[in-house]
């Protein structure tokens, strides 16, 4: 009987709970597998904890936000972990394979692993669409679904006072989580990070809305620079005159849209509020396919292969596909988009 680990490591996603029970029901149901799982992402590999994982742990979790396996940003590499206690813990433990679940971190993590010789397959995972090799990932669907929910309620008392309202999204790198939920929300500007803008575009964006009566609503992404910032402003933590930053772009944006228009502005930070709470039924039933799917790759010892949607089919790449590169915005998406703002 072929004993497999599941592991969920880096920030969580909804969708999680789904891969996980689609992957123990399948396993279980169609090829007598038998699982278990690591607590929190590489530590419990490391660390050698394990929790029970039958039929009975992944009833009805489908429906829950976050992972029932806890999660942590370890690299399984760095303290006591490298390639010989990882072996060593899966021989103890009888584990023929593990299930790594995760973001470009874990899925470096796992190739590094599986080139030096261990069983592993990985699931992609994060809610910021921004990992090559795979359409969407879950969890991205349930984030731009609460965008857009938090941008109508922000539009209605923005409406009732006339002013601006900014909407910071996640998305350090990436514009996904943004350019969707701000056309979806009709929003008048859509600020990301693969595109700078200046400020005098962003007026015009916001005037124009304002002059037409309505209150200008902008989302904007976390990681989004302004063209008069270079890419060292986020990291040291600076706004776009040097000067240290309190809050996120969204709140650094806000003074500086009022200063220059006269209409009273204000941001709204969304958070983690993002990745909270039961995801989406596309969420779920992609996240149970990629689920299903990834035990194939584990039956057939596929070892350094990962499930990937592409179109509506789930397909298997090597992690090296999905590394490397993130999935950008590419700029006709953008384009696009733009032609409605204002
Ligand atoms: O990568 C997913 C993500 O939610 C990003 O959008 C965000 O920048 C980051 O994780 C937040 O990380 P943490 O949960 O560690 O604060």
């Amino acid at each position: 009987v072929m004993r497999i680990g599941i592991l969920t490591s880096g920030g969580d996603a909804p969708g999680l709970n789904a891969v996980i029970r689609g992957a123990v029901l399948k396993g279980d149901k169609e090829y007598g597998q038998q699982f278990v799982g690591f607590k929190a992402g590489w530590r419990g590999v490391v660390e050698e904890e394990l929790v029970p994982l039958g039929r009975h742990e992944v009833k009805g979790i489908s429906k829950q936000g976050g992972t029932i396996l806890g999660t942590s940003r370890t690299n399984p590499f760095e303290g006591r972990g490298g390639v010989d206690r990882i072996s060593e813990v899966l021989e103890r433990n009888e584990i023929d394979s593990i299930i790594a679940i995760g973001g470009e971190g874990t899925l470096a993590a796992a190739k590094r692993l599986s080139d030096e010789g261990l069983p592993i397959v990985g699931v992609p995972k994060t809610i910021d669409n921004d990992i090559s090799a795979t359409d969407y990932t879950f969890g991205f669907d349930t984030a731009v679904q609460i965008a857009t929910d938090a941008m109508d309620r922000l539009r209605t008392t923005g409406d009732s006072h006339q002013r601006c309202m900014i909407a910071e999204v996640m998305g350090r790198h990436v514009g996904w989580i943004a350019l969707h939920s701000g056309m979806a929300a009709g929003a008048h500007a859509i600020l990301i990070p693969e595109q700078k803008t200046s400020m005098e575009e962003i007026l015009g964006w916001v005037t124009s809305a304002n002059d037409r009566g309505r209150a200008p609503l902008i989302v904007v992404s976390e990681g989004f620079a302004l063209d008069t910032m270079d890419d060292t402003h986020h990291e040291r933590g600076l706004d776009a005159f040097g000067r240290p930053r309190l809050g996120g772009i969204g709140e650094h944006l806000a003074p500086m849209i009022e200063e220059a228009t006269g209409i009273e502005t204000r941001a709204t930070t969304l958070g983690h509020i993002q990745r909270g709470g039961t995801p989406s039924s596309y969420d779920r039933v992609l996240a149970t396919r990629l689920g299903m799917a990834v035990l194939d790759l584990a039956r057939d010892k596929r070892w350094g292969q990962m499930v990937a949607l592409r179109g509506t089919d789930i397909v298997d790449v090597p992690f090296e596909d999905a590394l490397g590169k993130l999935k950008t915005v590419p700029q006709e998406r953008y384009d696009e988009a733009s032609l409605l703002f204002g």
